[in-house]
């Protein structure tokens, strides 16, 4: 038997890093995709403060925590470094800086440990998370709807690494509208989750708030720029920036998110309709921070189940970011696919990418 734990019949697991934004996360993920161990140290204290991510403090405290992270998770999975099979990293999309820390230090242990080298998108991990939850098959092809802070995208996968772009945002991603909205109404940062608990006790018929291109013409594309403009209409005037001396009971605060989330919830199960329908699919995969949002979940079930499609969403703990969804990184390997020690991250992601 081969003393080469990446050539081995019983490959040893991998490990995997994921610093795209602001979560900085480790895991060793077995060749059966079983996770061995797994963290995740979030910056959200830090960039609270600011109601959103600062690049710059997210890349620093990257540098800061990786080390002792990865150190951590070794020692739980009971794995030593040359005995990994490969170390994989996220390197598109995301902030610069921060994939920047995350692919150079999976460059370092590489060299460090002789090991090859394996770059992952972050969008398609986001989706591979689906998959983990159904080990006992392949879940592609298959449509797959990201909804994420940095993204709403609509993709045929044809497999866990094939991806065909059908639509998506011409402006702001669902997660950053509901950060934004959340912002206004004087919620908590992460807006999402805050959001989504204000909604619970609110009426989602209290505000009639737009659903933008959902006509035939506009495709499998979303805007929701005009809807958090709306909302910001309905509590301010138009030019007004200034939302601190809004004084709403915790009813209206309710009732807008209830209403904002409704609007959300509308479009996005439209267009994942229309594209299972356009594509013949009969399985919608869906992951990405929004995903988590039990409301949305449930409507999508729901829509999907009385349409006779099959729906996986990522169980909530995978959907926000995290380093287990790059078990995806085992399908590279057993297509033989490694990346060069050269390679490079690529922040921005082309529309129809
Ligand atoms: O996937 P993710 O962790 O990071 C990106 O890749 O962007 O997504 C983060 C986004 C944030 O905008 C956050 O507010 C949103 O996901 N989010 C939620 C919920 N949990 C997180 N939005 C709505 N409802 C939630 N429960
Ligand atoms: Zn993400």
């Amino acid at each position: 038997m081969s003393s080469d734990p990446s050539s081995a019949e019983n490959p040893g697991p991998l490990l995997a890093l994921e610093s795209s934004c602001d979560e900085t996360a480790v895991a060793v993920i077995a060749a059966d995709r079983t996770v061995r161990a797994a963290a995740l140290a979030s910056q959200t204290e830090l960039h609270a403060p600011f109601r959103g991510v600062v690049p710059e403090l997210a890349a620093r405290m990257h540098v800061e925590r990786f080390v002792p992270l990865i150190d951590k998770v070794m020692r739980q999975a009971g794995i030593r470094g040359p005995d990994l099979s490969a170390v994989a990293v996220t390197n598109t999309p995301g902030l610069a800086g921060s994939l920047l820390v995350g692919l150079t230090t999976a460059k370092a242990l590489c060299v460090a440990w002789q090991r090859p080298l394996i770059v992952i998108n972050h969008l398609h991990a986001h989706l591979y998370a689906c998959q983990m939850i159904h080990p006992e098959r392949s879940v592609f092809p298959a449509v797959g709807l990201v909804i994420s802070g940095g993204h709403c995208s609509l993709y045929r996968c044809h497999t866990a690494v094939e991806f065909e772009y059908l639509g998506g945002t011409i402006d702001d991603a669902v997660g950053e509208a509901y950060d934004k909205v959340a912002a206004m109404l004087g919620l908590p940062f992460p807006g999402g989750p805050a959001l989504a608990a204000a909604a619970a006790a609110g009426n989602p018929r209290a505000y009639s708030f737009p659903r933008s291109m959902i006509d035939e013409a506009s495709g499998l594309d979303f805007s929701f720029s005009g809807l958090k403009t709306a909302v910001r209409y309905t509590l301010v005037g138009p030019g007004e920036r200034d939302f601190s001396s809004l004084r709403l009971s915790p009813q209206q605060i309710a009732d807008v998110a209830a209403s904002f989330q409704q609007a959300v919830i509308d479009v996005v199960c439209l267009k994942a309709e229309r594209a299972l329908q356009q594509t013949s699919l009969p399985c919608l995969l869906c992951g990405g921070g929004v995903a988590a949002n039990s409301q949305l979940r449930q409507t999508l079930a729901e829509r999907l189940t009385a349409a006779g499609q099959e729906l996986i969403v990522a169980p909530p703990a995978l959907c926000t970011d995290n380093a287990v969804m790059g078990a995806l990184a085992w399908e590279y390997f057993e297509r033989g696919e490694f990346s060069r020690l050269d390679v490079d991250i690529l922040p921005g992601l082309q529309r129809g990418a």
